[in-house]
């Protein structure tokens, strides 16, 4: 299976809204899981779970349950990500385990060709209370993100955000300088 380097995947994923009914595998399914649970956890707990939605009924449902999921209708998969926090109950950074997990899952979709779109769900309380119901999660487990993936429609492309004027050096008042 081909995939890009690290650099370049980090650099030129960019969301992907238009995707083709091209289907993503078994095997290229379980290798975007991998690298979703390859993320690193606080504390190494591990409380993520993971919803796989592949079947068009399901996925075409995702747009009622979030204003951003209407490209959901064109994409083949959609993994939502959830936290079991009775898997750890002292556990405060699950929010951030499921991001980490969300953003490997899509570097390596993008290192794979594969498109990805996080759609937002955690801390707004209607998203979450929505994704429950239609899910059937029990109380303890919690929605924290929703990412829709398929081959692109689009391009990807590289967008140079680095600003040093956003970064200080060693305290907050003094300014980065660096001679690259
Ligand atoms: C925590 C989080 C929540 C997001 N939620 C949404 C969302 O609900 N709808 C959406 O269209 N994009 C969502 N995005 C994607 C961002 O809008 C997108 O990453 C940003 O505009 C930068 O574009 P890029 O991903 O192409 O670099 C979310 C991204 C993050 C990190």
């Amino acid at each position: 299976m081909e995939s890009t380097d690290a650099l370049t995947a980090i650099f030129t994923r960019r969301s992907i809204r238009r995707f083709s009914p091209r289907p993503i595998d078994g095997h290229t399914q379980e290798i975007l899981l991998r690298a979703a649970f390859a993320a690193p956890a606080s504390e190494n707990a591990q409380t993520r779970r993971f919803i796989v939605i592949a079947q068009r009924d399901r996925l075409d449902q995702l747009p009622a349950l979030h204003p951003s999921a209407g490209p959901a209708r064109e994409a083949p998969l959609a993994i939502l990500l959830c936290c079991d926090t009775s898997a750890s109950p002292q556990t405060v950074f699950w929010p951030q385990d499921c991001a980490a997990a969300a953003e490997n899952l899509m570097l390596a979709a993008r290192a794979l060709g594969i498109g990805s779109l996080w759609c937002g769900i955690h801390p707004v309380e209607a998203r979450e209370q929505a994704f429950m119901k239609a899910f059937g999660l029990p109380g303890m487990v919690r929605p924290a993100g929703l990412v829709l993936l398929g081959y692109p429609l689009q391009d990807f492309f590289e967008e140079n955000r680095y600003d040093p004027h956003l970064v200080r050096s060693d305290t907050w008042t003094r300014a980065y300088e660096t001679e690259y």
